[in-house]
C-alpha cells in the first residue's frame, strides 16, 4: 500500500531572478557560453573590434569591450531584463532574422548568475552610463552612474555561478575552460573577418586578429587559427547560385584528420551543427577519404534569411531548412565539384560556378515531402528521422550491452546471430561452427558487381540522374576518347558528355555506384577503355565494382538492422552457392580451436609467471 502522502503547493509566479537563473540554464552552460553570447551582441552592434579579456578561465572575469553603437542611456537597463531586445518587434520579424541574437534573454541570464557590470555609450551621447548588480538582488532598481567610456559597450562578468553551486560544481579546470573559451572565438573569428579580435587570458595576448578582407589576409587568419598544413593545401570554395552562395577553404584528399575537430560550418555567419548538411559533406569525402579519417573545411554558405529557421534551440546552433533537399545537394555539389577541380584554378582565388537552382522549382509542399522522405530513407536507411552517426563514433558501452541482449532472441541462420559491428567494415557473428567475420566492404562490392552484372545483361540498368551534374577533369585525351567509347559507356548506364577540352559532365551514373567516387571511376573506365579498345562490359563492371564503399549509416545500424543485412547477404550468396575460395573473400569462421590457439602464448606465459 502507497503510504506517501503528496503535498501540494500553491501555484504561485517565480521571481524574475529565479525565472532568468532557470532560463540561464539553457543559455549559459559555461564561461564560454557568457563569451558567445556577449560577442554576438557585439557583432550585432556592428563592432568592428572586439577585446576579450579573460581571468581564470572566465571563472574570475570575463569582458567583452567593443566599438559598436552603444545602448543609450535609458535603454541600458531594459537590455538586462529579460524579453527584451532591439531585434526583433513581432513575429513577422522571427521568420527571417538578420541578427545573431533575438530572444532577448542572454544579458538577462547571465546578470541573474553573476556580478555583472555594462558601461556603455552611443555616439550622439557626451558620456557613458554604467549599470551593474554587484551587492544588489533585485538588479532592476539599480540606477545608472555616469562613466567615462569611448562609442561602444564594455560588459565585465565576474564570479560566474556564484550563486548556482550546483552549476558551477559542473565547471572544469580553468585551463579546460579557456579552451573552450578560445574554440569560441575561433569559430566567430574564421567567420567575421571584417572584424578585428584580441583575445587575452591571465593579462597575455592569446590572439591578436587584425581585419582581414582581402583572401590572402583571410588564408592568413585560418593558418594562424587552424594549421597551416590545412590552408598549404586548402581548395578555396567561392560557388554562386540564384537562392545560395558559399565561400571558403576545404581540405582534399591528401589532407585529413583523425577526429572531426576543424569542421566550420557556418550558415549567414552562424556556426551550425546540422544534421543535412554533415551528410552531404561526408557523402563526397567518404568516398575519397580512408575510413577513420575526417576532412576539415570552414565554409559559409548564404541563404535567404527567410529560407531557414534559426529558432529552434536556445543556443541557435541548430537551424531547419525550408527547402532541406536543395541546400544538400548544393552543398554536395560545391564540395564534389571543387575537390574534382583540385587542379584547375580553385586552389586560391577560386572562380564563380554560376548554376540555376529555379531548374528546381518545385513547391515547398513537394519538397518538404520529398525531403522527409529522403531523410527517413536515403540519409538514415531507418523507417524514423534517425540521421546516421558519425563514421567512426564507437557504441557506448550501454548500448552494446542492450544491444546484445536484444540478439539473443534473434534467429540463427548459416551465416550465425550478430554480435556486433567493428571498424572499418567487419561485420561479426556467431554460428554453430564459431566466431565468423563478415567483409562487409567486399560484400557490398560483390552484391553490386552481381547486379549490375545482372542489369546490364537485361538491358535494364537502373540510373540515378543527378540534381546537380558532376564535372570531371581530366586528361583532354582521355575525355575527347569518350566519343569512341559511348556505347559501352551508356550500356553499363552512364551519362557522360564533353563539356570542355578537359572536362566532363556526367549527368546520371548505374545506382548501384552511388557510394562512389564518380570521378575515380570514370578515370578508371577511360583508362581502360583506352588501353584496351574492346574491353566489355563483362569486364569493365567487375573492375569499376571495386569502387563501390560502404553507405554512410553502418554506425547507426542496431543489431536487428544487422541481422536483417546478414540474412540478405545469406541469402544472395550462401543460397547461390558462391564458390569458397570466393567466400573466404568474403568471411570466415574462426572454430573455437583456433580462437583458443590465439590465446595459447598467453595461457602459458600466465602459468610461467604464477
Ligand atoms: N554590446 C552591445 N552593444 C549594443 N547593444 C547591445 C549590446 N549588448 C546588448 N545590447 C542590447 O541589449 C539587448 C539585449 O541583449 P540580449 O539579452 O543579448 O538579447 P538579444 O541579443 O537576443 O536581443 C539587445 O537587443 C541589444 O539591443
Ligand atoms: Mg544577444
Amino acid at each position: 500500500m502507497n503510504t506517501v502522502e503528496l503535498t501540494r503547493s500553491p501555484i504561485r509566479q517565480l521571481s524574475a531572478q529565479l525565472a532568468n537563473q532557470i532560463a540561464a540554464g539553457e543559455v549559459v552552460e559555461r564561461p564560454a557560453s557568457v563569451v558567445k553570447e556577449l560577442i554576438e551582441n557585439s557583432l550585432d552592434a556592428g563592432a568592428t573590434c572586439i577585446e576579450i579579456d579573460i581571468q581564470k578561465g572566465g571563472l574570475q572575469l570575463i569582458k567583452i569591450r567593443d566599438d559598436g553603437h552603444g545602448i543609450p542611456e535609458q535603454e541600458i537597463t531594459l537590455a538586462v531584463q529579460a524579453h527584451c531586445t532591439s531585434k526583433i518587434a513581432s513575429f513577422d520579424d522571427l521568420t527571417a532574422i538578420e541578427s545573431m541574437g533575438f530572444r532577448g534573454e542572454a544579458l538577462a541570464s547571465i546578470v541573474s548568475i553573476s556580478h555583472f557590470e555594462i558601461t556603455s555609450r552611443t555616439e550622439s551621447q557626451e558620456m557613458a552610463w554604467q549599470w551593474s548588480n554587484t551587492g544588489i538582488n533585485n538588479s532592476e532598481d539599480n540606477a545608472l552612474t555616469p562613466a567615462s567610456h569611448p562609442t561602444g559597450t564594455s560588459i565585465v562578468v565576474r564570479d560566474i555561478f556564484y550563486n548556482t553551486i550546483a552549476r558551477r560544481k559542473f565547471l572544469r579546470s580553468e585551463r579546460t575552460e579557456f579552451r573552450h573559451i578560445e574554440d569560441v572565438v575561433k569559430r566567430i573569428a574564421l567567420s567575421r573577418f571584417e572584424i578585428e579580435f584580441v583575445l587575452k587570458h591571465n593579462q597575455r595576448v592569446v590572439h591578436r586578429l587584425p581585419r582581414a578582407l582581402t583572401t590572402d589576409l583571410k588564408t592568413k587568419r585560418v593558418a594562424k587559427l587552424l594549421d597551416k598544413r590545412f590552408v598549404q593545401q586548402a581548395l578555396r570554395v567561392s560557388y554562386q547560385a540564384s537562392q545560395l552562395s558559399m565561400t571558403g577553404w576545404l581540405s582534399n584528399k591528401d589532407y585529413s584528420r583523425g577526429q572531426t575537430d576543424m569542421q566550420y560550418f557556418y550558415v549567414n555567419g552562424r556556426i551550425v551543427k546540422d544534421k543535412v548538411i554533415s551528410h552531404a559533406l561526408r557523402q563526397v569525402y567518404q568516398a575519397i577519404l580512408p575510413p577513420g579519417r575526417f576532412p576539415s573545411y570552414v565554409l559559409n554558405l548564404q541563404i535567404d534569411p527567410q529560407q531557414v529557421d534559426v529558432n529552434v534551440h536556445p543556443t541557435k546552433h541548430e537551424v531547419r531548412f525550408r527547402q532541406m533537399r536543395l541546400v544538400h545537394d548544393f552543398v554536395n555539389h560545391v564540395i564534389q565539384d571543387s575537390l574534382n577541380k583540385t587542379n584547375s584554378n580553385h586552389r586560391y582565388g577560386g572562380d564563380a560556378f554560376v548554376f540555376d537552382t529555379e531548374e528546381q522549382a518545385v513547391t515547398e509542399h513537394q519538397i518538404n515531402k520529398h525531403a522527409m522522405a529522403e531523410a527517413s530513407s536515403r540519409y538514415s536507411g531507418r523507417a524514423h528521422n534517425h540521421y546516421p552517426l558519425a563514421r567512426n563514433k564507437p557504441a557506448s558501452s550501454a548500448e552494446f550491452y542492450t544491444q546484445k541482449t536484444h540478439s539473443t532472441s534473434l534467429p540463427q541462420g548459416l551465416l550465425g546471430t550478430v554480435v556486433g559491428f567493428c571498424q572499418p567494415y567487419y561485420l561479426l557473428s556467431q554460428s554453430q561452427q564459431g566466431l565468423v567475420i563478415i567483409h562487409l566492404l567486399r560484400v557490398a562490392q560483390h552484391q553490386a558487381e552481381q547486379q549490375w552484372l545482372q542489369q546490364v545483361d537485361s538491358q535494364s540498368v537502373e540510373v540515378k540522374p543527378f540534381v546537380f551534374p558532376v564535372s570531371i577533369e581530366l586528361d583532354a585525351q582521355l575525355c575527347e576518347s569518350i566519343d569512341c567509347h559511348q556505347d559501352t559507356i551508356q550500356t553499363l548506364g552512364f551519362d557522360l558528355s564533353l563539356q570542355a577540352k578537359n572536362i566532363l559532365v556526367l549527368r546520371a551514373a548505374p545506382t548501384v555506384l552511388q557510394h562512389c567516387s564518380y570521378e575515380a571511376v570514370i578515370r578508371q573506365l577511360l583508362i581502360s577503355l583506352n588501353l584496351e579498345e574492346t574491353m566489355g562490359w563483362e569486364t569493365l563492371v567487375p573492375l569499376l565494382s571495386r569502387f563501390v564503399q560502404l553507405g554512410t549509416h553502418s554506425e547507426s545500424k542496431t543489431l536487428s538492422e544487422w541481422q536483417q543485412h546478414l540474412n540478405d547477404i545469406e541469402k544472395t550468396f550462401v543460397n547461390l552457392c558462391v564458390d569458397a575460395p570466393y567466400k573466404n573473400k568474403l568471411w570466415r569462421v574462426l572454430g573455437v580451436a583456433e580462437v583458443n590457439k590465439l590465446f595459447q602464448a598467453n595461457v602459458s606465459a600466465k602459468l610461467v609467471d604464477e
